[in-house]
């Protein structure tokens, strides 16, 4: 169990790939971020595509003043760490609190008993993902399989209350819709 006080209470702040600017200016960035969500409707877990809102503004924090931060909402309770070894079969499960799911390494395959989406969340930089499906909504929950032989390194961050959103679309978010 890893206790993370004040790294997410807050902000994500975000940098672009012009890592040598010493001038980074919001005007590049996207409106929001779009996060692959493990959601449920009429008891069964469903993956959706969601835009985190509000969107990223502007921020003055020192040491990321100028570059564009947007909240990952409200966290409650103890952050951890998570360690997977390769070609791990996580099972058929439910969230066990809804929580932001941040893949650092790896690849997790996820799939739902009811439904023929799928998400593929490879570690790194769109690897956020958030796992809302406890039981109280979702009688079967999702499964997760770690496929490659590549450990994954994962970091669960309990959330006080599910954060501001609005739907993009059914199913996962796709590559050209993160970051
Ligand atoms: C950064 O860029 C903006 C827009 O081009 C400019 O107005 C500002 O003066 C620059 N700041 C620094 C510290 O160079
Ligand atoms: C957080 O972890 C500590 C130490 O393991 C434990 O005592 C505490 O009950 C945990 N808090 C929650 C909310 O789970
Ligand atoms: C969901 O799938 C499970 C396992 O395939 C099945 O037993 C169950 O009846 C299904 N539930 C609904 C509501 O379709
Ligand atoms: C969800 O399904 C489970 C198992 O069938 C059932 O026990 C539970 O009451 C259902 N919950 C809701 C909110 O419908
Ligand atoms: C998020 O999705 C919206 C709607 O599809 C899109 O306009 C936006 O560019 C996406 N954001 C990123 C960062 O890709």
């Amino acid at each position: 169990m890893v206790v993370l006080p004040a790294l997410f209470t807050t902000l994500l702040a975000a940098t672009t790939a012009t890592a040598a600017s010493s001038n980074t200016t919001t005007s590049s960035f996207p409106s929001t971020l779009n996060i692959t969500t493990i959601t449920a409707h009429n008891n069964q877990s469903a993956l959706e595509c969601w835009a985190l809102d509000p969107g990223y503004t502007t921020s003055a924090q020192a040491g990321v003043s100028g570059t564009a931060m947007i909240s990952l909402g409200p966290i409650t309770g103890n952050a951890s760490n998570i360690l997977i070894p390769g070609a791990y079969d996580g099972g058929r499960h439910n969230a066990p609190t809804i929580q932001w799911v941040i893949f650092l390494s790896g690849v997790a395959h996820i799939t739902l008993p009811n439904s023929t989406d799928e998400a593929w969340v490879v570690g790194g930089r769109n690897g956020a993902i958030l796992a809302l499906d406890t039981k109280e909504v979702s009688a079967e929950g999702h499964s997760t399989v770690y496929p490659t032989q590549e450990s994954t390194l994962a970091w669960e961050v309990p959330l006080e209350k599910i954060p501001g959103h609005r739907v993009l679309h059914g199913g996962a978010c796709v590559v050209g819709e993160e970051f």
